[in-house]
């Protein structure tokens, strides 16, 4: 079996694949979101040196394990260890759970690219125009679907020729898309408030009011954030890192993984905050999620004038390219999983995913009119089943399978099972010492304490 697995022809097509999973809606929704609100450069230093350790030991963990054991996340924990078979089927169930809601916000996405294409992105400026849609019932099942089956051909047509050929485009296209949009951002102006006035409140650290307790919310937001956008604990790591060819320097394309993730944000709030700020200050960033994407941009884009449409239309096709590669890595790390564990075929493997993703799909869909109902989350937010699931695989089951990775990794098997991968052939691994203390001690920790945290045992 294991050596008719495909492999990523490249280096480069790995790091593009990996990277793709890794810039999601969370990059573009979430990032700029969080900049603003926790101290502008403050959150980005942060940011930053989390991701040179803390993000670099759980990437390089879950890429390590995928490469070592050649498996998708099912059979691959219980290769590391017998006794951590439960840990593959944790680390499964995250995808999961995240494919058919993440299908559906995809298609929201979907909608409004339409919208503005025919011109109509006024609309959707308009108060009232999301949730009168998303409470449609039958539309945004369409849209669901068309980005379910997008994804699904993607992840059926293979390795190579699916994912590692759809990456290596979208992604260099999706930073010339980003980066147009901020240079555009930038240079706006209304009232004597310019856009560089707005790169200020996002790029100068803002220290006041700063005491203990805001810094360790900073610090959650930051690696709470990190988390989510590298794609660990969700098996999809593994499954991309199973198709690294054995000779190729895993370090540098982690390293170069991290980076792009990491400009793409950056880049984010560069194309977001100037323009948000502008017209609408400070209060303009107090929403993030899909709050901001749906409404406070189709509003800031709508002030823009003619140019509005055109940026609108630009900004929706970089989130597809966005969405669309992400959606594509969860949809893999179901697939793979399945072929390894059950022995089937990609083609096989791939409709059973799609067909389970589009009924539960539909349900997340019809969570906001026919089956509505809502639940009050242990951190205090209320939501639907969008919400209910999100929470589970985000708040409890991502920090609880990274927690028992880097116990697995740290402790059972010891640092050195994923060291002696990286250092394969001559490649060196520079942060031996960062990476064992990461992983044994730092990193659980923090996993630990963001459990709590998800949990409500303790508040920040
Ligand atoms: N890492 C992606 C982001 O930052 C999120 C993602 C979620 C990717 C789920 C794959 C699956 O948005």
């Amino acid at each position: 079996m294991d050596n008719k697995r495909n492999n990523f022809t490249s280096s480069i097509g790995f790091i593009m694949a990996a990277a793709g999973s890794a810039v999601g809606l969370g990059n573009i929704w979430r990032f700029p979101y969080l900049a603003a609100k926790d101290g502008g450069g403050l959150f980005l230093v942060i940011y930053i040196i989390l991701a040179l350790t803390f993000g670099f030991a759980l990437l390089t963990t879950e890429i390590a394990i995928g490469r070592r054991t050649a498996q998708g996340p099912l059979t691959a924990y219980g290769k590391v260890h017998k006794k951590w078979k439960f840990l593959g089927w944790l680390a499964w169930i995250v995808p999961v759970l995240i494919l058919p809601y993440y299908c559906a916000i995809g298609g929201w996405v979907l909608k409004y690219f339409v919208v503005f294409v025919s011109g109509a992105g006024k609309t959707a400026a308009e108060d009232g125009f999301f949730g009168g849609y998303i409470t449609s019932e039958v539309e945004p099942i369409v849209w669901f679907i068309i980005f379910l089956i997008a994804t699904a051909i993607v992840v059926l047509k293979g390795v190579n020729d699916g994912i590692e050929n759809v990456s290596k485009i979208l992604m260099p296209i999706l930073i010339v898309l980003i980066l147009g949009i901020s240079v555009f951002s930038i240079t706006i102006s209304k009232d004597g408030v310019t856009g560089l006035d707005g790169l200020k409140v996002y790029l100068i650290p803002d220290f006041t009011g700063l005491t203990f307790d805001k810094f360790l919310v900073i610090l959650t937001d930051a690696m709470g954030q990190l988390f989510f956008s590298i794609s660990v604990a969700m098996g999809i790591m593994v499954a991309y890192g199973s198709y690294a060819k054995k000779d190729a320097n895993l370090m540098k394309s982690i390293n170069r993984i991290e980076f792009f993730d990491t400009l793409v944000a950056m880049l984010a709030g560069l194309m977001i905050i100037p323009a948000v700020f502008v017209f609408f200050g400070r209060e303009g960033m107090s929403k993030g999620g899909p709050g901001l994407m749906f409404q406070s941009l189709p509003k800031v884009f709508a002030e823009m004038g003619g140019a509005g449409t055109v940026i609108g239309i630009v900004f929706f096709l970089t989130v597809i390219f966005a969405a669309v590669t992400s959606s594509v890595s969860v949809m893999e790390a179901i697939v793979s999983g399945l072929m390894d564990k059950f022995n089937l075929s990609r083609r096989v493997s791939g409709l059973i995913t799609t067909l389970y993703s589009l009924i539960l799909g539909v349900i997340v869909c019809l969570g906001y009119n026919k089956l509505y109902f809502e639940v009050t989350l242990p951190n205090g937010s209320k939501g639907q089943i969008l919400d209910v699931m999100d929470y589970i695989s985000n708040s409890w089951l991502m920090p609880l399978v990274a927690f028992l990775t880097c116990i697995l990794i740290g402790w059972v098997v010891k640092p050195d099972y994923v060291i002696d991968e990286l250092v394969q052939g001559d490649n060196k691994f520079a942060r031996r010492r960062i990476y064992k203390l990461m992983i044994k001690y730092i990193a659980p920790i923090m996993l630990f304490v963001l459990l709590l945290q998800s949990f409500g045992i303790i508040k920040l």
